[in-house]
């Protein structure tokens, strides 16, 4: 793909000049021309319940071959997802996360992250520094992360999770707060829970559960010597695999260390 891209944003910055967001109407593929006269600039406004100022008509092009160089250029990007105007995986997003601030998205427009106490994270929870939580995470209080990780699943009440883990899509760590449920559970480092996946009992360092696979405590577990278990009998145990043999239906235990990949270097560095 040979192409580039350009258009006029409202552009919002936080009170200390940091660029929020981009926010383009109509972005276009190609260079202005001249026949794309200039739009008259309205003056710079203040937002002083978001504690921000806006800018309109702002001049935005991008490479779409290069990586983005700043916030405003991939925001160009983004809306020419959003508007189709070009398909997914044909524009260069190389190190998105790096030139994109982390902001807060309120009814009122975005705010600095700063300014706000996030509604699904709550007063309480216990967020190590590089932690990223998601639209769809939720952290509660006296629960947490203990190291840079990623949440896009609800941590419940008592929970902690260890650095490198990451809590996926969806997934859900039962708490004690209500349902009955009495074990405190604890996430180990560099764990990965899959997409949708739930967990009754703790795990210890590099354990993956499987995408869509509920583990509650009492999950009969077959071992890789074919004896069985409960689940809790292996809470806290490292280095353990769990998924759902798609073929027996059984849920299974295998020692096999983690090998998904880490957390994205992007998203957590310099945290
Ligand atoms: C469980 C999981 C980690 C296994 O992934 P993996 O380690 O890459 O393993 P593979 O898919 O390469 O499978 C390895 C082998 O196990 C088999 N296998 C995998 N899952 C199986 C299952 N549920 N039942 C039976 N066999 C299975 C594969 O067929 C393959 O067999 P082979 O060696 O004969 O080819 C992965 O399926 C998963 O659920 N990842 C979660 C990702 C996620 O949700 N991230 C969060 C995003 S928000």
């Amino acid at each position: 793909m040979d192409e580039s891209a350009w258009g006029y944003a409202v552009a919002t910055y936080a009170a200390d000049g940091v660029p929020l967001s981009f926010y383009f109407a109509e972005p276009r593929l190609g260079s202005p021309d001249a026949d794309d006269a200039a739009p008259a600039v309205p003056p710079e406004h203040q937002d002083p319940v978001r504690g921000v100022r806006i800018r309109s008509q702002v001049l935005v092009t991008a490479d779409l071959d290069l990586p983005p160089v700043d916030s405003a250029d991939a925001y160009l990007r983004l809306h020419l997802l959003s508007h189709r105007l070009v398909r997914p995986n044909t524009v260069n997003l190389d190190g998105i996360f790096k030139v994109l601030p982390n902001v807060g998205w309120t009814s009122l427009g975005p705010v600095a992250v700063s300014e706000i106490g996030a509604a699904r994270v709550r007063l309480g929870a216990h967020l190590a520094d590089g932690t990223t939580v998601m639209h769809e995470g939720f952290v509660n209080f006296n629960a947490g992360t203990l190291g840079p990780s990623m949440v896009e699943g609800r941590i419940s009440q008592g929970v902690v999770v260890g650095a490198g883990a990451d809590v996926g899509g969806g997934a859900s760590i039962m708490g004690t707060l209500s349902g009955g449920g009495t074990q405190v559970i604890s996430v180990g480092e560099r764990c990965l829970l899959g997409a949708n996946s739930g967990l009754g009992i703790s795990l210890g360092d590099d354990c993956i559960v499987e995408a869509g696979l509920y583990l509650t405590a009492g999950t009969i577990v077959t071992l890789p010597d074919g004896q069985r278990a409960k689940a809790r009998e292996l809470s806290g145990r490292a280095g353990l695999l769990f998924r759902r043999n798609s073929v027996t239906g059984s849920v299974e235990a295998i020692t096999r260390p983690g090998r998904w990949g880490s957390l994205s270097t992007d998203l957590h560095a310099g945290q």
